[in-house]
């Protein structure tokens, strides 16, 4: 008895703590409320299934106890109950995955109007590119990397001559504007998180990988690695701001053009 009532707790501890968890996830800061959907539809559907089968065993704990004379019957086989155990957990599974592949569809499919912003990784911090007034992020090449051209911008290319390269660790976007966001490392594979914007994907060295969304509040927020990278991985750490319209313009104001870094980069050298 005391092992039946163990198991009837668990479940009601479990769905409790469910419910009453302070760990919940943080307020949502994007358009991808189907992202939280997916995950909640997962958490009742694995629940429910945890809850029937705790319970079914507390039940046979309970039913099957020890008595004086009473004899296990063998059944090693039983037919009928394979295929309900199979049709049902397929079932479930299904109706776990077949959500997300619409999600990751719209995921995707970028709006046409989604301003491009390019995200760096690498051992152990991020970078920034913005395209500049031509709308276009020029070429880039890890090959190109120096100390002089932390994101390795393709010299030669005119597209990238007015790329807006943010030096320091925090990006700017606008509120309610779409964003297509591509995605680079530089060295080993990275994945670009944050939490608010229930979106994040690997970087993977050699390719650009992307996905969109549309900041919907304003505020500051944490931008985790999630794909460990090596020692420094907890510490890779950033920030992006989702300001105003005007805010954002002022901030983008202050900030220097592929060209201009270079320019300043050759002055100081020729000193
Ligand atoms: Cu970069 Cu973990």
């Amino acid at each position: 008895m005391p092992i039946v009532i163990a198991l009837v707790l668990v479940v009601a501890g479990s769905i409790l703590f469910h419910l009453l968890s302070p760990w919940w996830w943080t307020p949502i800061a994007s358009n991808w409320d189907y992202i939280d959907h997916t995950i909640s539809l997962t958490f009742w559907i694995t629940g429910a299934v945890f809850a029937a089968v705790v319970l079914f065993m507390a039940y046979c704990v309970w039913r099957f106890r020890h008595r004086e004379g009473n004899k296990a019957h063998y059944e090693p086989e039983n037919k009928r109950l394979e295929w309900w155990l199979t049709v049902v957990t397929a079932v479930g599974v299904a109706a776990m995955l077949i959500p997300g592949l619409f999600v990751w569809g719209q995921y995707v499919t970028v709006p046409s109007d989604a301003a491009e912003v390019e995200i760096v990784g690498q051992q152990w911090q991020w970078s920034f590119r913005l395209p500049g007034a031509d709308g276009k992020l020029g070429k880039s090449d890890t090959r190109n990397v120096t100390p002089e051209n932390p994101l390795g911008v393709d010299a030669q290319d005119p597209a990238g001559q007015d790329d807006v390269i943010v030096e320091a660790a925090d990006l700017h976007l606008p509120i309610d504007k779409p964003v297509k966001v591509l995605l680079r490392s530089i060295d080993v594979l990275h994945d670009f998180y944050v939490p608010e914007f229930r979106a994040k994907m690997d970087m993977i060295p050699g390719s650009v990988t992307y996905y969109w969304f549309t900041p919907t509040r304003t505020g500051t927020f944490e931008v985790l690695c999630a794909e460990l990278c090596g020692q420094g991985h907890a510490f890779m750490r950033g920030v992006v701001m989702v300001d105003t319209q005007e805010d954002y313009l002022a901030w983008l104001g202050e900030q220097q053009t592929f060209a201009q870094l270079t320019a300043t980069q050759q002055v100081g050298a020729a000193d």
